[in-house]
């Protein structure tokens, strides 16, 4: 019997000491941006798409090594997203990993500074993966493909414009697979990359299970922002209320939503019966369907 709680433990436990040496500050003039970057960076997320490209990588026999530095490089991509995600200017948002937001600590220019840095360096971190340079290039336009315009950043773009997502349900998912589903996609591919896993076959079963547990990523998290325990969440409850959002919650019931988001967790399940030894990404999917945090 697996115990996911215990496996993701012990994994962010690994990534959290990897995090902990990508962003050394060498020169005593730069620590102001180093500073607030590791504030973010180091506050202890909940590390599940650094665990995504762990579990995919081990499943098919990669070096973990290689997944722990495409884990950083993606998980500083993320972090940066949320400092930029909490500015007055974005969904204005005092907390964030049960600590003040970014801004809140460090004020608004190092703020946006940090998300930069993290942001740039995650290309470094990425690009100096021990791996063949043909499935590094891959890995790099996978990345860059999902955190732009066409991914995470067109996602964010759509959740801050109302009047595109009021009275339509159908774009609201499509923000959803944007916004959050994209950079989930990215772990689910760059742990099979890890692996030097190209085959079609594969990485599309890979992006249709991380497809669907994308969405039904979102969907919780707009379930516990009304619903959900701030201590427990590390950061404000009723932030999309404050903030006028659209959410699944405006078209369904919170039962409803949750149905939807098993019936997706069951989907992203099947989807991945090719891939060998997928027991703990089994467990991860049920697991995220019914977190509290
Ligand atoms: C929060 O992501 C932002 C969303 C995409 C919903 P997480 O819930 O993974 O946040 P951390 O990394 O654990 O803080
Ligand atoms: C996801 O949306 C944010 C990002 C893609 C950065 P939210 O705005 O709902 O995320 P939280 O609730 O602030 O973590
Ligand atoms: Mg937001
Ligand atoms: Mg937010
Ligand atoms: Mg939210």
């Amino acid at each position: 019997m697996i115990n996911i709680e215990k496996e993701i433990k012990t994994t962010a436990e690994k990534v959290d000491a990897h995090l902990n040496s990508v962003l050394n500050c060498e020169d005593a003039d730069l620590k102001a941006v180093f500073d607030a970057a590791n504030y973010s960076l180091l506050s202890g997320g909940k590390r599940i798409r650094p665990f995504i490209i762990l579990q995919f990588a081990r499943a098919l026999g990669g070096n973990e090594d290689v997944a722990l530095d495409f884990a950083a490089s993606l998980e500083m991509i993320h972090t940066y997203s949320l400092i930029h995600d909490d500015l007055p200017c974005m969904d204005n948002d005092d907390y964030r990993r049960g600590k003040l937001s970014n801004h809140k600590a460090f004020g608004e220019a190092t703020a946006l500074l940090a998300g930069d840095a993290l942001l740039t360096d995650a290309f470094f971190v990425l690009s100096s993966a021990n791996l063949h340079p043909g499935v590094l290039i891959e890995a790099i336009k996978l990345l860059s493909y999902n955190a732009g315009c066409r991914g995470m950043i067109g996602g964010q773009v759509m959740d801050m414009t109302p009047e595109l997502l009021k009275d339509d349900f159908e774009r609201l998912n499509k923000m959803y697979s944007l916004k959050t589903g994209a950079l989930i996609i990215t772990a689910a591919k760059l742990g099979c990359l890890a692996a030097n896993v190209l085959d079609k076959k594969i990485l599309s079963s890979a992006e249709e299970y991380a497809r669907n547990i994308g969405v039904v990523f979102q969907i919780v998290d707009d379930i516990l922002d009304r619903y959900g325990d701030e201590k427990d969440l590390g950061k404000p409850v009723g932030s999309d209320a404050k903030n006028d959002k659209t959410t699944c919650l405006s078209f369904i019931s919170k039962e409803e939503a949750f149905e939807k988001a098993k019936q997706l967790t069951d989907e992203a399940v099947s989807s991945i019966s090719n891939i060998p030894n997928n027991e703990i990404l089994t467990s991860l999917a049920y697991f995220l369907l019914n977190r509290k945090k």
